[in-house]
């Protein structure tokens, strides 16, 4: 843990979960949301990790009702937001929703600005576990990033219910300078799309962060794209190792009704999964980073080492590194793939891959005897 950052133990490792925004933009309902709770369920991917069940922007009524409360559109939520919050709950999972701090949310319904205490409140019925709270229509307001979210963090935790809260507000005001005393976990950055530029252009600006997370606060890159058609396999497999690397939350954003088993057997992969959700909660750095080809270190709770080779090129690249430059002492170690989930080398001085383009290696090292 961060110094000085309170730790409520309400995301000891980062949140995991699915969030319908990257697949399905504001085309969804209930139907949606509870045929996906039950393919989280069938898959594996809730007992994988997977737990909270978000629904993003755009599951409002277009105005207020009388009282002044937010309602949820009742033509796509025909039995409203307490019903399906209970449904979700059922099943094992959690709920997730969101608002915005400016007076409408991106898709231009209403918003939360001056209604934080109430909105949360209203959340806090409906049973919600999870809140994002986005950043559009506050320009006109001049909304004062960690201010606005200073007065929503009291508005959660005075809501009568523990809730996540997810700050989303686009890596614009230096949220890991703030964020970590207000919530479990800040956007770092604009949305991210389902291209390896993207991808690219979203891991380089975690890369100066690592020392702002850890329990209970996590940097958040973004929610993930694997699945969503716009990669390969192989470039999904590299955007799920890197965010492993960072203690991303993890966040799927596809179709799990309908997804292809190679997009399971990524979302579910036990042993990268727990490097991602691994206790000690210290975010992955780049140790070296040459024209294509990157080195990432992640340091793990059991003395262990998590290591990333990176091609980013359209060219195949052999990527070595030392134990040296990696800061550890000389000897023998073994060399487990966590894909492949098995040992694959031993050695006493460091590891040379040969890496596919845009494809990445994830590896753990640890020596002969236990740490
Ligand atoms: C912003 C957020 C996205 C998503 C949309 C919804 O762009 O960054 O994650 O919530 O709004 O409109």
């Amino acid at each position: 843990m961060g110094l000085g950052v309170p730790s409520d133990g309400l995301a000891p490792t980062p949140p995991m979960g699915w969030n319908s925004w990257n697949r399905f933009g504001p085309f969804i309902s209930e139907k949606l949301v509870l045929e996906t709770a039950d393919a989280l369920v069938e898959s594996g991917m809730r007992d994988a990790g997977y737990r909270y069940v978000v629904i993003d922007d755009a599951w409002e009524e277009s105005l207020r009702d009388e009282d002044g409360e937010l309602r949820e559109n009742r033509w796509a939520f025909p039995h409203g937001m307490r019903w399906l919050s209970d449904e979700i709950h059922r099943r094992g999972l959690r709920f997730g929703l969101y608002t915005c701090a400016g007076t409408h949310t991106c898709q231009g319904y209403p918003a939360s600005h001056g209604c934080e205490a109430r909105d949360a409140r209203r959340f806090a019925g409906w049973g919600v576990d999870f809140m994002k709270v986005d950043w559009c229509h506050t320009r006109d307001l001049g909304l004062d990033g960690p201010a606005t979210y200073a007065t929503w963090s009291e508005a959660i935790r005075g809501c009568g219910r523990p809730m996540v809260f997810s700050i989303c507000e686009w890596g614009r005001h230096r949220p890991w300078e703030w964020a970590p005393s207000l919530g479990h976990m800040w956007r770092t950055g604009p949305d991210i799309l389902d291209t390896w530029p993207s991808l690219m252009d979203t891991l380089d600006r975690q890369a100066a962060l690592a020392a702002f997370a850890g329990p209970d606060h996590w940097n958040d890159p973004d929610m993930l794209e694997v699945g969503n058609g716009g990669m390969s396999d192989d470039e999904y497999r590299t955007h799920f190792s890197l965010w492993a690397m960072l203690a991303a939350p993890l966040m799927a954003g596809n179709d799990v009704r309908a997804m292809s088993d190679a997009t399971r057997a990524i979302l579910t992969a036990p042993e990268v999964i727990a490097i991602d959700q691994d206790p000690l909660g210290r975010q992955g750095t780049r140790v070296r980073k040459d024209a294509d080809a990157e080195v990432w270190s992640r340091q793990l709770a059991d003395g262990s080492r998590a290591v990333l080779l990176l091609a980013r090129g359209s060219a195949p690249q052999r990527i070595g590194i030392t134990w040296r430059a990696l800061g550890l002492e000389p000897g023998s170690r073994i060399v487990r793939d966590v894909w492949e989930r098995a040992d694959v080398a031993r050695d006493d001085e460091g590891l040379e891959l040969e890496i596919a383009p845009h494809g990445a290696a994830l590896v753990t090292l640890r020596t002969n005897t236990p740490a």
